[in-house]
């Protein structure tokens, strides 16, 4: 399986949480299906926690995998401030989210923040797929989403840099601006390769800089329903957002999948 550094955010983990997300209501969906639902929730891609921690928080058994022993360890620590109570509800994984083997199988199955998009091989992309249905409960629910790409994209998506945001650090009292480049498209095989660059200004005075190339694939909606429907599961709702909108309006594609 091809994994780039990038995608498992190997130089800039510790900033991920920085990122301010605006709240279109992602959280509150996936804490809504999963009462819903009730019963154990795998996560694949947890990254740094952003929806396992609240779902564990909200009384949710997780089990949350991830290939990337960066964003694993930031986890790690946010778990390890919070109660025994919520701790016991997690249980974390270094695993891949095309071949995990766990002994359960679960209710509910999410790949949340465009993670599924970082397998760039279709075999891997497949694999994936496959693995998850072998995973989920006969009436269980898989839910992940892709961004929808605003047109046909071509080398027009390749944009200069643009400084996204800049904030103090709270826990070193560095200096933290964040830049987006749009950097290269591969057409072809539809990937595109975003860059982010932190500049750091540390609290001495002393700067440094770290970049992450990601390198991301998109799919166009027949592409990844067909996808969906291949590896054995129907799609049962579809949605643009976490409002409920219809998928054509809005700027993700939202897959809510069963057996
Ligand atoms: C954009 S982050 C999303 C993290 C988290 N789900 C969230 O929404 O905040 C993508 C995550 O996918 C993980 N990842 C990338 N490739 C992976 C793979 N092959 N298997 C499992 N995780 C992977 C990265 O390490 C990273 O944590």
């Amino acid at each position: 399986m091809a994994v780039t550094k990038g995608n498992l955010y190997g130089n800039t983990a510790r900033f991920y949480d920085l990122e301010e997300r605006k709240d279109c209501g992602e959280l509150s969906f996936y804490l809504e299906r999963a009462s819903k639902l009730s019963g154990d929730i795998l996560e694949i891609a947890c990254g740094t926690g952003r929806i396992t921690l609240p779902l564990a928080q909200a009384g949710f058994s997780v089990w949350g995998i991830d290939l990337s022993e960066y964003m694993l360890h930031l986890l790690k620590e946010k778990l390890h401030t919070l109660s025994n109570e919520i701790q016991k509800n997690v249980h974390l994984q270094q695993a891949s989210m095309t071949n995990f083997v766990m002994n359960k199988s679960y209710n509910l199955i999410l790949i949340p923040g465009i993670s599924y998009q970082a397998l760039l091989k279709k075999e891997d992309q497949i694999e994936c797929l496959k693995t998850v249905y072998h995973h989920l409960k006969a009436d269980g629910e898989f839910i992940f989403n892709v961004f929808r790409p605003f047109k046909q994209l071509d080398e027009t998506w390749i944009q200069p840099e643009k400084i996204q945001w800049e904030k103090i650090d709270p826990q070193t009292g560095s200096t933290i601006q964040k830049s987006h480049i749009a950097k290269a498209i591969d057409v072809e095989h539809q990937i595109i390769y975003p860059e982010y660059i932190f500049r750091i200004t540390h609290e001495n005075g002393t700067k440094e800089e770290l970049r992450e190339q990601l390198s991301l694939k998109y799919y166009y909606y027949e592409q990844i329903t067909d996808m969906i429907q291949a590896a054995g599961f129907t799609i049962a709702e579809q949605y643009g957002n976490y409002d409920g909108s219809s998928i054509e309006d809005g700027a993700e594609m939202i897959f809510v999948c069963k057996k």
